[in-house]
């Protein structure tokens, strides 16, 4: 909420896989990460293993109760599109 919401592919997700740019995509939006990192009570490692993808099945698989959305709420970059470059 702020900023503009952008469409996101998986190519330019995958760009975004470093601890210190760090996006992924979590059941269809996609969040930046990178200041929730050091907070993750899971640790940077655990979080790292699902940046640059659509990290929702690993989400789930760990703690699909958490809400995610709030704590991100400010980190939300825009909306997931796994065939990108198409529809809007
Ligand atoms: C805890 C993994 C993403 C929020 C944990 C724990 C692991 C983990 C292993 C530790 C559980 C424990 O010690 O009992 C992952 C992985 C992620 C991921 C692999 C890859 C996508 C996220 C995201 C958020 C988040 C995106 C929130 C925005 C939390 C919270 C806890 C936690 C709140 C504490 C849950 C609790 O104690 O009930 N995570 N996490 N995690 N993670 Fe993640």
């Amino acid at each position: 909420v702020g900023g503009r919401l952008q469409d996101v592919g998986p190519e330019q997700l995958a760009q975004h896989c470093r601890r210190d740019d760090a996006w992924l995509a979590i059941r269809g939006n996609v969040y930046n990460v990178t200041p929730y990192m050091n907070f993750h009570p899971g640790g940077v490692e655990e979080l790292e293993r699902g940046i640059g993808t659509d990290a929702t099945k690993l989400f789930s698989q760990v703690h699909a109760w958490v809400n995610y959305d709030s704590i991100l709420k400010k980190c939300l970059v825009g909306r997931y599109r796994p065939r990108s470059g198409e529809g809007s």
